[in-house]
């Protein structure tokens, strides 16, 4: 399995499975599947509301030696309603209970984004916490505590803008953040994120490389546009015998980015994994070039309701 390394050598599988939106009564069997057919990297968090199931599947693919927790690479996240300082390690407690582990692999601010504690997601402006009274750095603080506490490996930040990841940088303590999760695939491509992180030896996953056409329907719109079926990647995938999904994975891990498809379909995981073994060519990587549209399917707009101290410009600073 191709893998990236950390600063400190430690290598993470470059594919892993994603699990957002994989109903409970789905996602046990599906990463049961997934460690049985070779998967060793599950993509979880709190908000997807399904850590225990995975963690059951999980427990049991151990129990039975399929695999060795040393040998599987687990990531989850602080959701919005616990960046307190004082909630970060509980909350992080409460996903190693439910993933039914001692330890994570890693630890992602999940957005850039802060409710008040024990709100599932905020709908209402007292409901939230503007940034600015609950600064970042003050919860990354706690997550540097949790891996000093041995809780977690490796820590980082998901859908952080340039400027949020550079400040960040810029202020950390101890740990300067290892990780950007952040939406990626051919019409939002973000080169310009991906050389800062290179150039800050950061590394980046792509979520959404699929195009995520599973998300509720109140967060699409209804002119977007679809990736599986872009004339462009079906016709790469006719041109190496491969199917759409798999040529959307291996252009991210061509970029040296993590990809965490989300399937809860044996056949399409299988089919996901086998990406690593599709190699496009520099000409597949210019006519891929030129789809981006700088076009996000989880836009954060879900967070800028009425009453909302955040709006799309604060959150991308764009
Ligand atoms: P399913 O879970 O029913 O297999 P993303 O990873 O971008 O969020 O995309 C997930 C969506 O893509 C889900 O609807 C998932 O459906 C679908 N999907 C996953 N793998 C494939 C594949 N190989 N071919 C087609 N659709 C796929």
């Amino acid at each position: 399995m191709l893998s990236f390394s950390f600063r400190n050598g430690d290598r993470l599988p470059a594919l892993g499975l994603g699990t957002w939106k994989s109903a409970p009564g789905a996602v046990y069997a599906a990463v049961k599947e997934a460690l049985a057919m070779g998967y060793r990297h599950i993509d979880c968090a709190p908000i997807y509301q399904n850590e225990p199931e995975v963690g059951r599947a999980i427990a049991e693919a151990i129990e039975a030696g399929m695999v060795a927790r040393g040998d599987l690479w687990l990531t989850s996240k602080l959701w919005n309603n616990a960046h307190a300082p004082e909630q970060v390690r509980p909350a992080l407690e409460k996903t190693l209970a439910d993933l039914r582990t001692d330890s994570l692999d890693l630890y992602l601010i999940h957005w850039p984004v802060a409710f008040k504690p024990g709100v599932l997601f905020a709908r209402k402006s007292e409901e939230f916490v503007p940034l600015p009274d609950q600064p970042i750095i003050e919860t990354w603080k706690a997550m540097e505590a949790c891996v000093a506490a041995g809780l977690v490996r490796h820590i980082g930040v998901c859908n952080f803008s340039l400027a949020k990841l550079d400040a960040l940088c810029r202020q950390a303590a101890t740990i300067r953040p290892e990780m950007n999760q952040i939406e990626l695939h051919p019409y939002l491509q973000q080169r310009t994120m991906l050389d800062f992180c290179k150039e800050n030896d950061i590394l980046v996953t792509a979520f959404s490389p699929l195009g995520s056409g599973d998300r509720p329907a109140a967060m699409k719109k209804s002119d977007e546009p679809t990736l599986l079926d872009n004339p462009v990647i079906v016709q790469l995938a006719a041109k190496h015998g491969a199917t759409p999904a798999q040529v959307l994975l291996a252009w991210g891990l061509g970029r040296r980015t993590v990809v965490i498809p989300k399937s809860v379909h044996p056949d399409r995981m299988r089919q996901n994994l086998a990406a690593t073994g599709v190699q496009l060519d520099d000409r597949d990587r210019a006519t891929i070039a030129a789809l981006d549209r700088g076009f996000r399917f989880v836009d954060g707009s879900f967070f800028t309701g009425p009453g909302s101290p955040y709006t799309l410009a604060t959150i991308w600073d764009e």
